[in-house]
């Protein structure tokens, strides 16, 4: 491409960007807000110039294309935010310790780590279930998130070995390996802690399908991510999974005060759900 073609492509028109809000509101409820129109330009135009395309309305038209899902995923896939740590926010894991050590939760606890991103808080849960309870009895964790990408990520659950330095000495000696040779500088979740975790793709705006319900559910650093009807539909689909007597944990940054009179707050962040 040549220089000015180069300028005129990466330049995104207010209409363009209202389209792309459009689309990507209805893939997922994200509400991108105005500000984010530099951050869109940079995340998809390197798509434009693989896929060699004239401008935004070629993009958006292919996005709107049935036959191009792949693209559309990709898109999507580009579009989130996924920034997330080993034991992020560690007041909920204490919590989460304070409901075992109280025999709250048993060893058939289910967890839903619902916004689960590349795996570290669906494997922290897991960690800690593991400290407690070992590996034999039948806990649960599931990890679900919207993006393809980060769920595969999720799956080969291997990191690099500087994002271990939050995971508690013992656990980490007991549950998961450091790599040698090629994968130094990296470690893995042992498998006997993947057996007890599992990731699938899932939207928050649509109710979760499963047999079982859970005990607790872990939605924290997404919901910023809506307008207040949207949360509060997610939070909703929550409830219809989430056992009676069940925890809701928000991040520290978000409230649902006031959202459901059935969620009782019991600390910052942390609601139980009593019907
Ligand atoms: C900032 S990360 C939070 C990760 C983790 N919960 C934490 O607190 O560290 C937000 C995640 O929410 C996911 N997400 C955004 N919209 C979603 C939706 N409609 N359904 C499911 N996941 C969604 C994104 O793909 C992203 O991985």
């Amino acid at each position: 491409m040549t220089e000015l073609l180069m300028r005129e492509s990466r330049f995104i028109s207010d209409q363009q960007f209202q389209q792309i809000r459009d689309w990507l509101y209805q893939r997922s409820g994200i509400h991108l807000n105005a500000t984010k129109k530099s951050l869109v330009t940079g995340r998809l135009y390197k798509r434009l110039t693989e896929l060699d395309l004239a401008d935004f309305d070629a993009y958006l038209q292919l996005l709107r294309d049935p036959q191009q899902s792949k693209e559309a995923e990709m898109a999507l896939n580009l579009l989130t935010t996924n920034e997330t740590y080993f034991f992020r926010e560690p007041k909920h894991f204490e919590f989460l310790q304070s409901l075992i050590t109280r025999g709250e939760l048993q060893k058939r606890v289910r967890v839903w780590s619902a916004a689960a991103s590349t795996g570290e808080e669906a494997f922290s849960i897991a960690l800690a279930l593991a400290g407690q309870f070992g590996l034999q009895d039948p806990w649960q964790v599931t990890g679900t998130d919207i993006n393809t990408r980060v769920l595969a990520r999720a799956r080969a659950a291997v990191y690099p070995l500087q994002d271990s330095q939050k995971i508690d000495q013992a656990l980490l000696k007991a549950f998961c390996v450091k790599g040698v040779g090629k994968d130094n500088g990296w470690f893995r979740i042992r498998p006997e802690i993947r057996q007890h975790v599992q990731f699938q793709q899932h939207n928050l705006m649509l109710p979760l399908q499963t047999t079982q319900k859970f005990d607790v559910i872990f939605l924290r650093n997404v919901l910023i991510y809506f307008e207040l009807e949207d949360k509060k539909r997610i939070v909703l689909n929550m409830l219809d999974v989430l056992k009676p007597g069940g925890y809701l944990l928000v991040g520290h940054s978000e409230s649902i005060h006031g959202y459901d009179p059935r969620l009782v707050q019991q600390r910052p962040a942390c609601y139980r759900y009593q019907p």
